[in-house]
């Protein structure tokens, strides 16, 4: 893990001192709520329906035990006793008082955390691969260019007063678990004939109102170019991309309103400048990052073991999670393992402060003492040795950590909805509860196999409907709330916007129109291992229609 330098250091320190200080004058009276928006922005502090909200950076995924600690200690101490893990990898508070934010924020530097740059028009928190550096699929470890994204990237001045956020997410593997498709920048580390390392380059991509797939700008960037190639587009967009209308103004945009090609020259004219400077990465430069994220001391392990394929032939319920909630892991004798925050008795990618510590516990007892958070709202134990498998599987039984659902139909995505944002135009949390209290046969579920659906209560998408398999998005129409399917999305390196089926469903319909389409999808499938997105890439929208509407 990337341990933070003397100036890392340093920096933090005095960016709360200076936070605090703008919070003490807010409290005061000194500063009006909206003088004081800007400064809160720039620390993760958003104002919701109900209270301030603290999203806490998480980069790229990757946690300590003890930075999980940490958080439990926020939660229990300064929120209502829980934290939410979001798409974007990161932790949210949604109840912490605006005088102890500063307090939170000293905690978190004690760790080296943050919320810097997690709101405002700037480079975001930069997402990655929850398999970084375990995965069997693995071209090359994608960690440390998101360290020297998050380097570049920090108080950048040139980049802090974009025309809006800006996102960017890298994967290193042969599957994108990382959405790359759908960030503002999307890279994909790759290997060229040579066998030289490089990056395929997507720009604009993005949900919300206008929903896109990045478009591929390069299909093989040489690594050391990373940085100066990123700063091209920036700069680009910077110039370009629309401040006149907030809903114009993501690089999606201009991407779109300025045509693929043209937007490319602009960015190789603009690189031209500067591929040169000493912003170039040279090798020293990489490996010295590289050495933070070196392979752990891994024990030599047989991939077998007797006393594990015995529980799987008498614990039907382990041998469930083990069939669901396991991947292969790049070392024989060692497994990674998904823990689900999709259980029925809690919103989806909500954990509460006593399951963080015993989390922070269980990650130093069985898997090097590393949390990751993924994209869809889960944590994974990346280095689980086989032989420790069942009673790490029993504890977090116990801990409502072990519902079998991983990449499953009750894997819900869902935005906080009407409960909590004020931009909502219809619940999306009840729908979630709804779906996974009519769909908890295990049997059925286990049945339907790799399959999304998620759920946004407006056109914002931040429950991102429109890249799931099955998106449900809801609208208001006439003061009622109703709900609009949308069939074939996909996140993955096969991205895809989702399209809708035709006219929204009410509140109480939705559950059973999610079943229809399911049956549609039972009753066309080749086989049992042709998934959902497959039969409906095969037999396209007018099944489901006609058994919807017709
Ligand atoms: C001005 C209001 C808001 C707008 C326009 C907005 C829009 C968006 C969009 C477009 C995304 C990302 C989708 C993408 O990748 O393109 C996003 C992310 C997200 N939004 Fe919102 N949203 C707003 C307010 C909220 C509020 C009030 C909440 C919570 C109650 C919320 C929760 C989230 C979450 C959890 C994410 C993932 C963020 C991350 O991990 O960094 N959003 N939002
Ligand atoms: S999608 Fe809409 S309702 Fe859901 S959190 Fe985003 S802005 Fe709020």
């Amino acid at each position: 893990m990337y341990q933070y330098s003397q100036a890392d250091h340093q920096l933090l320190l005095e960016r709360v001192t200076q936070f605090r200080d703008q919070v003490e004058r807010r409290l005061k009276g000194d500063l009006s709520e909206e003088e004081f928006k800007n400064q809160r922005l720039r620390n993760g502090l958003y104002l919701q329906l109900h209270a301030y909200m603290l999203r806490v950076a998480v980069p790229y995924g990757l946690l300590s035990s003890e930075q999980m600690r940490t958080l439990a200690h926020i939660a229990r101490r300064y929120d209502r006793g829980y934290g939410h893990f979001s798409t974007r990898q990161n932790i949210q508070y949604n109840w912490p008082k605006l005088e102890e934010v500063p307090e939170i924020l000293d905690a978190l530097a004690a760790v080296e955390m943050h919320a810097i740059q997690t709101s405002g028009n700037c480079i975001r928190n930069t997402t990655s691969d929850p398999l970084a550096g375990v995965a069997r699929d693995e071209i090359a470890d994608p960690r440390p260019y998101c360290e020297l994204i998050r380097q570049w990237s920090t108080f950048h001045p040139e980049f802090n007063f974009l025309p809006r956020k800006f996102k960017i997410a890298v994967s290193g593997a042969i599957h994108d678990r990382a959405a790359v498709a759908v960030h503002d920048i999307g890279l994909r580390l790759v290997k060229n004939d040579a066998g030289e390392l490089g990056l395929e380059v997507y720009v604009g991509g993005g949900l919300g109102r206008t929903p896109m797939i990045g478009k591929l700008v390069r299909d093989f960037l040489p690594v050391h170019d990373m940085l100066t190639y990123m700063e091209a587009i920036l700069r680009v967009y910077n110039q370009l991309g629309r401040r006149d209308n907030l809903y114009k103004a993501r690089i999606k945009i201009l991407v779109h309103e300025t045509g693929e090609e043209k937007f490319r020259e602009l960015v190789e004219a603009e690189w031209e400048n500067i591929k040169a400077s000493k912003l170039r990465l040279r090798d020293e430069d990489i490996d010295a990052i590289r050495a933070h994220f070196k392979d752990p001391e891994y024990e030599d392990l047989a991939d077998f073991d007797e006393t594990f394929d015995q529980h799987l032939l008498t614990d039907t319920d382990f041998a469930k999670w083990v069939d669901n909630n396991l991947e292969l892991h790049k070392k024989s004798g060692y497994r990674v393992v998904y823990l689900s925050l999709k259980s029925p008795d809690q919103p989806p990618g909500d954990v509460t402060a006593d399951q963080m510590d015993s989390i922070a516990d269980l990650a130093d007892r069985y898997s090097l003492g590393q949390i990751r958070s993924t994209h869809r709202q889960n944590l994974v134990l990346s280095d689980v040795k086989l032989t420790d498998l069942y009673e790490l599987w029993q504890e977090l039984k116990n801990l409502g950590l072990a519902t079998p659902n991983y990449n499953h139909l009750t894997d819900i995505i869902a935005c906080p909805g009407m409960d909590y944002c004020s931009l909502a135009t219809a619940r999306s949390l009840p729908i979630a509860q709804a779906l996974t209290d009519r769909f908890e046969n295990y049997d059925y579920v286990n049945d339907l196999g790799d399959i999304s659906l998620n759920i946004s209560g407006c056109i914002n998408a931040c429950g991102h409907h429109h890249v799931a398999n099955i998106g449900i998005l809801g609208v208001n129409k006439k003061g009622i709330e109703v709900y609009q399917l949308t069939l074939g999305g996909s996140a993955r390196e096969d991205a895809a916007i989702g399209k809708i089926i035709g006219p929204a469903f009410t509140a109480d319909e939705i559950v059973g129109a999610v079943g229809t389409v399911l049956d549609v999808y039972l009753q066309n499938r080749e086989d049992e291992e042709e998934d959902f997105l497959t039969t409906y890439r095969r037999i396209g929208q007018a099944p489901f229609k006609e058994q919807l509407y017709g």
